[in-house]
């Protein structure tokens, strides 16, 4: 067998397929049940990603993650493939192909059912087949009413994934897991299979489930907006906010989950509040409310920095591309949006990530020497050590606990 995992002579029979299996949910769940002894296939049709867990390097960052894989392939507990019918020769199915919204911000439902229909030949009546990409409302049915017209008895469940990027290894094993099936056999037997991995299994109906995950990370999205939106007003009042903020949460177990202003972005939280905003008719004020406000705050940053300083003879230097700290996933990050805006209003715009490789990004060493302005996108640790003095620093998150006005 090659490294992407074509040419399989003997088709081994496996317990668990996953479908998209290379992607950042994909693989950390791959890698769990193959640690926990089952035999997996990673199916999927990124030859690169393939060819790289093959050959056991992890193709994102995930804590803990090499290691883990390392061991389960010398096991030889998982394997990856882009053979389509390597999902023919596993017990359990289980999809998480991305589900990223359209141009209209609105779910690509087609996409899942198109999915579906390119893996339906292999797909077997005595198989389960799990959902867990984040799904719009009513598609776990949708498929199960698909498959039945097409004469499949493939049990259906769906089980979302609820953990966050880098954190998959311990998540997946302290959180939770909610599980729906379309039919009590398909409930019970997606239990038998999360509870492999963790303790808790709750039962919903597919549909519960399905809102379940939207309203979780729209809950998420809606936060953010809150400390974004008071950041806001309190920076655009000449007031720093983290001395309010500090004066607000120290002993006061009410507002713990209040959380510290910052962008807010990435994969997830903007198109699943988008999902759900459709769900709802377009009605969902508070969700394009939350939008508006994350989306805009690297609007108002660079507002704020052109009224402080003279940005059109200033060098910004920005750090930290990816969509969150201690992550290398630019995916939706709003350090690009902000690199564009800043780019027609500053002289020069320059721009680093540790983990993100990009031509257009330059050394540490550079931003030291080159920019008058220092901006902190996403907070990775590699930043705190560095003394910024005698640059001016834009640090909405108060990560250096200087203070976060513009
Ligand atoms: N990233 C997260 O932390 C996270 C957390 C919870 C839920 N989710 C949800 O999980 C789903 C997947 O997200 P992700 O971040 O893992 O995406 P991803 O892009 O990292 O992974 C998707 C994988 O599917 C593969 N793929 C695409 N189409 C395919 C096809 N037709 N057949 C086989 N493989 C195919 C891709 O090559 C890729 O490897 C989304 O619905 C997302 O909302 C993501």
């Amino acid at each position: 067998m090659g490294a992407n995992g074509k040419g399989y002579t003997q088709l081994k029979s496996f317990d668990v397929c996953i479908v998209g299996g290379c992607g950042h949910v994909g693989l950390p769940l791959g890698m769990a049940f193959a640690d926990a002894g089952q035999n997996v296939v990673l199916y999927d049709i990124n030859e690169i990603t393939i060819a790289k867990v093959n050959n056991g390097v992890v193709p994102f960052k995930e804590n803990g993650a090499e290691p883990v894989l390392k061991r389960v392939l010398k096991k030889n507990k998982l394997t990856a493939s882009n053979d389509p019918d390597v999902i023919g020769s596993a017990k359990i199915v289980i999809t998480v192909i991305g589900t990223p919204v359209d141009e209209h911000l609105n779910p690509r439902v087609h996409d899942i059912i198109k999915a579906i229909k390119q893996i339906e030949d292999q797909l077997r009546d005595d198989q389960l087949l799990v959902m867990r990409s984040t799904l719009y409302p009513g598609v776990t049915d949708k498929v199960h009413e698909y498959l039945k017209k097409q004469g499949k008895k493939t049990l259906v469940a769906f089980c979302p994934e609820r953990i966050a990027e880098g954190h998959a290894l311990t998540e997946l094993y302290e959180l939770p897991q909610i599980v729906a099936g379309c039919t009590p056999e398909a409930t019970k037997q997606a239990t038998a299979l999360f509870k492999v991995l963790t303790k808790k299994v709750i039962v919903t109906k597919p549909v519960e489930a399905e809102l379940a995950k939207l309203f979780t990370n729209t809950w998420r999205y809606i936060n953010f907006a809150i400390s974004n939106q008071f950041y806001m007003i309190a920076n655009a009042s000449g007031h720093d906010f983290y001395n309010i903020y500090d004066a607000m949460t120290q002993d006061y177990p009410r507002l713990k989950s209040f959380a510290k202003a910052g962008l807010a972005a990435g994969p997830c939280l903007f198109k699943d509040t988008m999902q759900l905003s459709a769900f709802s008719g377009n009605n969902f004020f508070l969700g394009h409310s939350a939008m508006l406000v994350n989306e805009g705050l690297p609007d108002f940053m660079i507002e704020a920095m052109k009224d402080r300083y003279k940005l059109e003879n200033k060098t910004v230097g920005i750090l930290g591309m990816a969509f969150k700290g201690e992550n290398d996933d630019p995916r939706e990050s709003l350090s690009y949006k902000l690199m564009k805006r800043l780019e027609l209003e500053a002289d020069t715009v320059l721009c680093h990530d540790p983990y993100i490789q990009d031509d257009r990004f330059v050394s540490l060493s550079e931003i030291h020497k080159k920019a008058d302005i220092i901006v902190l996108a996403a907070p990775h640790r590699l930043y705190a050590e560095e003394d910024w003095k005698g640059k001016e620093l834009v640090d909405i998150w108060n990560y250096y606990g200087k203070g976060g006005l513009i």
